[in-house]
């Protein structure tokens, strides 16, 4: 099987749940520490060996572009000066992470529509999704994303990522009917999107991570709008995959903070600030000290 080099991100999203943080810088955008939290996903698209990848944008979303890019003026600035030689190769970095390519959704019609305009980049091999506003570290091992390319590669199968999230908050996420293949991978036979506390059909929800078959553009079209909405959801159509006996899950090995919602986007960066090699024993030290005080 032709190794998996092509990953998208969509980001075209409207970000509601965080205005007005969201409303003129992305989501996308926000910060972890002191990188925003779309690097951290390129960056793990790339040490899984993803070389090609789309970020689907729209109006506004023109930071993330100059983000990955040169900039000259500060380059310039700092090029040659030894005692800002580590903030020049930081700004340097982002530019040559990846081949990166953008399309705009022109309309915010939803995940699967978002899928949908990558149709053309794709052509005909499988690839990895991994959504714009999931940071996932995984400080030991391989990346998130790689580990789902592992499974696709051996079984074939398209393949999302997945963690056992606490059974009050399945309502929020999806719920998946699985049976197992081995250790932390699993065949999908059924999945609700934000089930009802009596249709949870196990606390594995789908956490950001996805790779997908080239069929998947086949199923989008086919797939039938929700009544109310008038959007297709991306979810019915891994279902449909998951009913042709198509999809697995991989219970993957990381830490998912969802930078969609307020209380994610402070988790990621009291975590990711506490390991930090500049700040973490500095920050360490203030945390216990505000923490005697609570
Ligand atoms: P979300 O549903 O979490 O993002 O989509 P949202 O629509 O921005 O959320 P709220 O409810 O308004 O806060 C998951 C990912 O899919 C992208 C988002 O940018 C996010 O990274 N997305 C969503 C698109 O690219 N296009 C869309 O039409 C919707």
């Amino acid at each position: 099987m032709k190794k998996i080099t092509k990953a998208i991100i969509p980001a075209a999203g409207l970000g509601t749940r965080v205005l007005p943080a969201s409303k003129s810088v992305p989501k996308e955008m926000l910060n972890i520490v002191d990188k925003p939290a779309i690097q951290y996903i390129v960056e793990e698209a790339v040490a899984a060996g993803i070389t090609d990848i789309l970020i689907i944008t729209n109006r506004g979303k023109g930071v993330i572009e100059d983000h990955f890019d040169h900039s000259f003026e500060l380059e310039a600035n700092l090029k040659g000066n030894e005692s800002k030689k580590k903030i020049y190769e930081d700004v340097l970095y982002p530019a040559n992470l990846a081949n990166i390519y953008y399309i705009r959704q022109k309309e915010t019609k939803g995940l699967a529509h978002a899928i949908a305009c990558a149709e053309k980049f794709i052509g005909d091999e499988p690839f990895a999704i991994l959504y714009g506003d999931d940071v996932i570290i995984s400080p030991e091992g391989k990346p998130v994303i790689g580990q789902l390319m592992d499974a696709y590669e051996k079984y074939g199968a398209g393949c999302v990522g997945v963690k056992e999230v606490p059974r009050e908050d399945v309502p929020k996420y999806c719920t998946l009917d699985v049976t197992p293949l081995e250790e932390n991978i699993m065949s999908v036979h059924n999945i609700i999107e934000k089930p009802t506390p009596e249709e949870i059909l196990s606390c594995y929800s789908i956490l950001g991570r996805v790779v997908m078959p080239p069929e998947i553009f086949k199923y989008i079209k086919e797939t039938a709008p929700d009544k109310k909405s008038g959007e297709v959801y991306f979810t019915d159509c891994m279902l449909s995959l998951a009913h042709d006996g198509k999809l697995n899950a991989v219970d993957f090995d990381g830490i998912r903070y969802d930078m969609g919602n307020k209380l994610g986007i402070m988790k990621a960066n009291v975590e990711v600030a506490l390991d930090h090699t500049e700040i973490g024993e500095d920050f360490k030290a203030y945390i216990k000290d505000l923490a005697s005080k609570l």
